[in-house]
């Protein structure tokens, strides 16, 4: 069982509501939505947890496909989303994208869970396989702002950047944290890169192929 699906089982049964779980859409995602054309609407959400973001692209007529590490968010989502989904319990940095398929690849809270190669190496990948002009909406935690929250007050520096915190249910679990010049060299092969800083020290990345 992988430290998320823990978190997940102890939310399901009241538990804490632990990071972005309990947090409603992003209304930067929102916004992003209603400016943005698709041609065609396939999305791929990379850390789908319990599939907020997949259901309501669904409402808005992407055909939805969803990647998680935890069993337990990938069966919630499994059946809020219902048949015509792939929903799969893998690891991210292990997934194939198909090539192709995707007009949309979103990720929020997630791709951090990481070191700093293998983060680099999924957003190149996702910038190599998804469609000519598609479009991504990233998230990826702040550097200054990390050092504010709880969670990462007692850590351990595995490397520039990287921690993993002492406690709490993330323990262990190392976490990437970015300054927004290396966010805009890692994004510097999509074009149209829009970035802002949200109110809880969370960089949102808009771009497009
Ligand atoms: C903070 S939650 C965000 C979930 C969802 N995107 C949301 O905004 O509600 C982080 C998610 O990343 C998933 N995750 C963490 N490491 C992962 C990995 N290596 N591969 C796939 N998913 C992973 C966790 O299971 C969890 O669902």
């Amino acid at each position: 069982m992988t430290i998320w699906d823990k978190i997940y089982k102890n939310y399901q049964k009241g538990g804490l509501a632990w990071a972005s779980l309990s947090e409603g859409i992003h209304p930067l995602f929102r916004s992003f939505l209603v400016e943005s054309e698709f041609s065609s609407k396939s999305v791929l959400d990379i850390g789908c947890g319990m599939g907020k973001y997949l259901k309501f692209l669904q409402s808005k007529g992407f055909k939805t496909d969803g990647i998680d590490s935890s069993e337990t968010a990938v069966e919630a989502t499994k059946n809020l989303l219902g048949d015509g989904s792939m929903i799969l319990c893998v690891n991210m940095f292990e997934f194939e994208i198909p090539r192709n398929k995707y007009d949309l690849i979103i990720s929020i809270s997630t791709i951090h869970h990481g070191t700093k190669e293998n983060v680099k190496r999924l957003i190149r990948e996702i910038h190599a396989l998804i469609r000519k002009n598609g479009k991504i909406f990233i998230t990826l935690p702040d550097l200054e702002s990390a050092k504010k929250w709880d969670t990462f007050k007692e850590h351990e520096n595995l490397s520039r950047g990287v921690y993993a915190p002492l406690s709490g249910p993330e323990k262990g679990l190392p976490h990437s944290f970015y300054s927004k010049e290396e966010i805009e060299i890692i994004f510097s092969i999509f074009k149209e890169v829009k970035l802002d800083l949200d109110d809880i020290g969370r960089w949102i990345i808009r771009g497009e192929k």
